[in-house]
């Protein structure tokens, strides 16, 4: 057995004394389409090998319990008055989707729960939606509460928004729960239905490197940038930036900050590139793919400002290389990994010479890992 199903199950097992329910609820990669997903446009993100696994089991007791086996850490709480805890620590991610069932109408008991997982916290890899999912997930099926998986990643987000204080795009619990194996999901977040894309690079694949840092502020910088894109597109009188040109965008260019502009022109110009990107995917065109991935890290730096020093330099370095094709930050920035477009006999150069030299300038290791394409959240059999 997997060793993360199996020390989750040991452990509650020992604890409990009984067979619990066990969930699996990945993490995600992003190809493209990063700050899109709040603007109502297009992302193309998927479900990989990495995730939690949470174990359930209802209770009789007046309190319930939650265990996050990665921090050892244990909390018995009551299902009434669920508020966010001050601290803003992983509970949050559980309290916050209790409430969410709880204001939907739906009811649920006491229960005991146990998750443990593989993601990098940090890593820009969505371990938070992966746990928001897998709470809701369980509750649903520990509670028959009949919820549709749209429900859910909808009360995962809801979580995230009033629990944690992130007001995130619907992108992160949308992949981990709608995971296709060896696919990637080309995400319309005005509907929230995708198209998926089977992913098969032939001789090139992709792979993350982590820069193992995460720089604080992170989350008021995001909400600052939806703030902005909000902003806009009301005074252009939209919905949301999905809706607008650039040539829309200049007619208002004296009425907003030179800086906001280029935040919002960054909005609309990825959001071109997703749909490029999944022509050139379907076309098999990896060149063009790639400088796709290149131009959406160069806006995300310089335009849309979500990068840092590392992310940056592990761009380079991977410019630095004929065998990369693109590279790019990926997630909410400011830390995390980047994700490489790579030939599949450069792998390993290109991993050794980019960790020395992020080692040679930033005094830090910096974590290489190549990802499945996995299915969304589901019950262990
Ligand atoms: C975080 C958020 C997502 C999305 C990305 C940026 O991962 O949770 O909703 O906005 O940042 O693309």
């Amino acid at each position: 057995m997997n060793p993360l199903i199996s020390s989750v199950k040991t452990v509650f097992i020992n604890t409990f004394k009984t067979e619990p329910l066990l969930i699996f609820s990945p993490g995600r990669i992003n190809i493209i389409g990063e700050h899109t997903d709040y603007n109502d446009g297009f992302v193309f993100p998927a479900a990989i090998n990495k995730g939690i696994v949470a174990a359930f089991k209802k209770s009789d007791s007046d309190k319930s319990t939650a265990h996050a086996l990665n921090m050892d850490n244990s909390i018995e709480f009551s299902l009434e008055n669920l508020k966010p805890s001050q601290q803003g620590n992983w509970e949050n991610y559980v309290f916050g989707v209790i409430a969410e069932i709880q204001k939907s109408g739906k009811k649920i008991d006491n229960f005991n729960v146990v998750f443990k997982g593989d993601i990098p916290a940090g890593s820009g890899m969505s371990s938070s939606a992966a746990l928001e999912n897998s709470i809701v997930f369980g509750l649903n099926e520990l509670f028959n509460l009949g919820l549709s998986k749209h429900e859910m990643i909808y009360m995962s987000q809801k979580a995230e928004h009033n629990f944690v204080g992130v007001k995130c795009g619907i992108m992160d619990q949308y992949a981990s729960m709608f995971g296709i194996k060896n696919n990637a999901l080309l995400l319309d977040c005005r509907t929230v239905e995708s198209q998926p894309y089977e992913i098969d690079f032939k001789d090139h694949q992709l792979m993350l490197i982590n820069t193992n840092v995460k720089h604080s502020l992170s989350d008021s910088a995001y909400n600052d940038r939806r703030f902005v894109c909000e902003h806009i597109s009301k005074l252009l009188g939209i919905k949301a930036l999905r809706d607008a040109t650039e040539s829309d965008l200049e007619k208002i260019k004296d009425e907003v900050t030179p800086e906001n502009y280029q935040k919002a022109l960054f909005v609309i110009q990825e959001n071109d590139r997703t749909l490029k990107a999944s022509k050139a995917i379907e076309d098999g065109d990896l060149v063009t793919l790639g400088n796709l991935i290149y131009g959406s890290h160069n806006g995300l730096q310089h335009q849309y400002k979500v990068s840092c020093d590392e992310l940056d330099f592990l761009v380079d370095q991977a410019k630095l290389n004929n065998h990369v094709l693109g590279a790019r930050m990926m997630g909410g920035g400011f830390g995390g990994c980047t994700i490489n477009l790579v030939a599949k006999n450069a792998l390993e150069d290109f991993s050794k010479s980019a960790s020395k030299a992020y080692k040679d300038k930033f005094n830090k290791e910096c974590s290489v890992y190549s990802v499945e394409l996995s299915n969304g959240t589901h019950i262990i059999s």
